[in-house]
């Protein structure tokens, strides 16, 4: 970010901290401008050298080049300065963690074809080709490499692929989502990948009609092998995520049961019922519940795991006193206003988006709720988007 002689933010990409360059205008507003640089003339004391070729072109990884810690230092005060605005401020944030690794980190990436071309989205907005990409896990540079190999042909018209591997595993799945009805070819494509792919254990193929899977499309994650099938939600940095996750359930040691939004198939709920609590998870998508149900089932846990499909907004009667939250970047406004009104207690609310995180805890700050601690995670390295757990309680302290 630089100021304009007229005082007005510019936002330049490419740019990082410190440096001095020569930047071409793309787009000028009433309040701010948008640049990118057209060449580096002095660099700023936070540049280190880049790993990627495509750097420039791509949107994936707008922070490459800044120095790690600096990355850390602006996601901690972008969270801080939300924060203390919704809380009447100074929130209580601890120091944020960044874990390794900081390249290869990706354990799942959503890529996109169309017209033959698959590849990520240009900074600027359209497609390109990416033939590899320095940030995915190993277990996905390899499936990557074979998805390029086995269905190029078979990716007509558009959509997306979403590749996953867990970072200790050796082979991943592999989700297309094609717009409109399915290819014919593309599920033979997907068959022949799984069969003859070392590196694809499992693929599924979700249009509006249907979801068809090949061979075995779960993935299994962290130390509770928690399962994700092929295109729900899983984190991208695992190393991160665990300790995010562990960092969470230590919290939450001790409640005897807790009410679970925004469940996905299982990332904290396994942890938690592991820790010895009774948890009620409610998630929207069929998909991740039955896998959750599924290996809440194998494992045992039928009794200590309640896994519920539907919206977050609708809680189940009598919920726990005690709830976690991990809602997508809309924020869980809804949902928050509904465990306000059910008499909750406690509330974990772990966010990937910092503004609507500081929105809803706005929203509970003027109910009488306080914040009692937080902490930021670095999981998207190279990018400004960070993960935030916040804890807060009814009443004062
Ligand atoms: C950020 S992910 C969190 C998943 C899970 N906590 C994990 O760590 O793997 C958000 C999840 O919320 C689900 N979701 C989105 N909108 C929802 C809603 N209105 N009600 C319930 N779940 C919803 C998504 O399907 C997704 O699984």
């Amino acid at each position: 970010m630089a100021r304009a002689p007229d005082g007005r933010v510019a936002f330049v990409r490419g740019a990082g901290p410190g440096d001095v360059v020569r930047a071409r205008l793309t787009q000028v507003r009433k309040r701010h401008l948008r640049a990118v640089v057209e060449a580096r003339l002095i660099d700023g004391p936070a540049r280190v050298p880049r790993f990627c070729p495509r750097v420039d072109v791509c949107g994936g990884c707008p922070w490459q080049g800044v120095d790690a810690q600096v990355q850390g230092a602006a996601l901690q005060a972008h969270v801080q300065r939300a924060l203390d605005q919704a809380t009447g401020g100074p929130a209580p944030l601890l120091p944020l963690r960044a874990v390794a690794p900081h390249t290869a980190w990706r354990s799942t990436a959503r890529l996109h074809w169309r017209d033959g071309r698959l590849g990520y989205h240009r900074a600027g907005g359209d497609l390109f080709d990416v033939p590899e990409c320095p940030v995915l896990a190993p277990p996905l540079d390899a499936l990557y490499a074979a998805a390029r190999r086995r269905l190029l042909p078979a990716l007509v018209g558009q959509g997306s692929l979403r590749l996953t591997g867990a970072p200790d595993a050796a082979s991943g799945t592999l989700a297309a989502f094609p717009e409109g009805a399915a290819p014919p070819e593309l599920a033979r494509a997907l068959a022949a990948l799984v069969e003859a792919e070392p590196s694809c254990h499992g693929a599924a193929l979700l249009d509006r009609f249907e979801a068809r899977t090949f061979g075995d499309a779960v993935d299994l994650f962290g130390p509770e092998r928690v399962p994700h099938p092929a295109g729900t939600f899983v984190q991208a940095h695992q190393p991160g995520a665990q300790a995010l996750v562990a960092e969470v359930v230590d919290r939450l040691r001790g409640a005897p049961a807790v009410l679970e939004l925004y469940a996905g198939s299982g990332g904290f709920t396994f942890p938690l019922a592991a820790a010895g609590l009774q948890v009620v998870a409610v998630e929207s998508a069929p998909r991740a519940v039955e896998a959750l149900r599924a290996a809440a089932a194998a494992r045992g846990l039928a009794d200590r795991v309640r896994a519920l499909l539907g919206d977050a907004a609708h809680l189940p009667t009598d919920p726990p006193r005690v709830a976690l939250v991990d809602p997508p970047r809309g924020g869980a406004a809804e949902a928050v206003a509904a465990l306000h009104a059910a008499g909750v207690e406690r509330l974990l609310y772990v966010a990937c988006d910092p503004n609507t995180l500081a929105r809803d805890v706005a929203w509970l700050v003027a109910r009488g709720w306080r914040l009692e601690e937080g902490r930021c995670f670095d999981l998207f390295p190279h990018t400004g988007h960070v993960e935030t757990w916040v804890d807060l309680r009814r009443g004062p302290s």
